[in-house]
């Protein structure tokens, strides 16, 4: 009898997005019928979830080169070692986590991420999920008349949002990554096609967007607020309870995150890697 390839099981946790894959460990090389299927179900469920992964930041890093081409993060300097694994950590006398509200990450730059992969090593004994939102399902609940309105604006990405500045960490501006004074800037659709699926996603967030290309502040915000609203609806979201171990690997171009910063007191930290992405259009 031919022996057949393993095939991973996919059970969606939510209706939005997101699904958990089992029946496979990420010690060992996956083999490409594998990596195709973990691939397929990350364009289908946005955010995926592994399960009790015990590997090293060699193994993380292995999984990751499957998937992309891993880059170093702009604003916090990688593990020694491993430059392009990033320490995503809360100390117990800190009350500002990185990240801490919803985003699609650095969205200020030309080219951002195609996604990232975060791998729990210390949680707090309880908190610290993370929430993630499906940005098809954000552009296809507007109205046609608010969809005509955005179809061809472009949007100003900076890393000096003032509310995402606020959810970095002090210890971090000292981390010698890069001057404080650094500003990146990148204008993007308002309404991108994702790469690969060919579906359209909402890709304006709060931690980064500022306001349309040739309007001011005051006249995008109203609009803005109101999409921001939109994107985090409860029926496109889903909500990720880590465990040592666990991973989420989400699809950056089609969802967003927010960290939820409720266990002060405890550490946290995951180890992430960021893989590259081409020019939104
Ligand atoms: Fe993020």
């Amino acid at each position: 009898m031919l022996s057949k390839e393993p095939e991973i099981e996919v059970t969606p946790v939510a209706g939005a997005l997101g699904a958990e894959i089992s029946g496979i460990d990420l010690s060992h090389d996956l083999d490409d019928n594998t990596v195709a299927q973990i691939r397929q179900a990350l364009l289908e469920y946005l955010v995926i979830f592994f399960r009790d992964q015990d590997i090293t930041p060699e193994q993380h890093l292995a999984f990751a080169e499957r998937f992309g081409t891993p880059v170093a993060y702009p604003l916090v300097k990688g593990l020694e070692g491993f430059p392009e694994i990033i320490p995503v950590l809360k100390l117990e006398h800190e009350t500002v986590n990185f990240g801490g509200l919803w985003h699609s990450d650095t969205t200020y730059k030309e080219c951002p991420p195609l996604g990232s992969i975060l791998l729990a090593r210390e949680l707090p004994p309880y908190g610290g999920d993370t929430l993630f939102a499906n940005m098809y399902k954000a552009y296809e609940g507007l109205s046609d008349g608010m969809k005509e309105v955005l179809s061809g604006l472009k949007a100003i990405n900076s890393s000096e949002n003032p509310v995402a500045k606020s959810t970095r960490q002090a210890r971090l501006d000292d981390s010698g990554k890069m001057p404080a004074e650094t500003v990146l800037e990148a204008i993007h659709p308002v309404v991108r096609t994702h790469p690969e699926t060919g579906r359209k996603a909402l890709f304006i967030n709060p931690g980064h967007t500022v306001r349309f290309e040739g309007m001011t502040e005051a006249e995008s915000t109203p609009i803005l607020d109101f999409l921001y609203q939109e994107q985090i609806k409860p029926e496109y979201t889903c909500r990720f309870v880590w465990r040592p171990g666990s991973i989420a690997f989400w699809d950056n171009r089609s969802s967003q995150h927010n960290p939820i910063n409720d266990y002060h007191g405890y550490k946290r930290l995951l180890h992430r890697i960021t893989l590259e992405g081409d020019r939104p259009f």
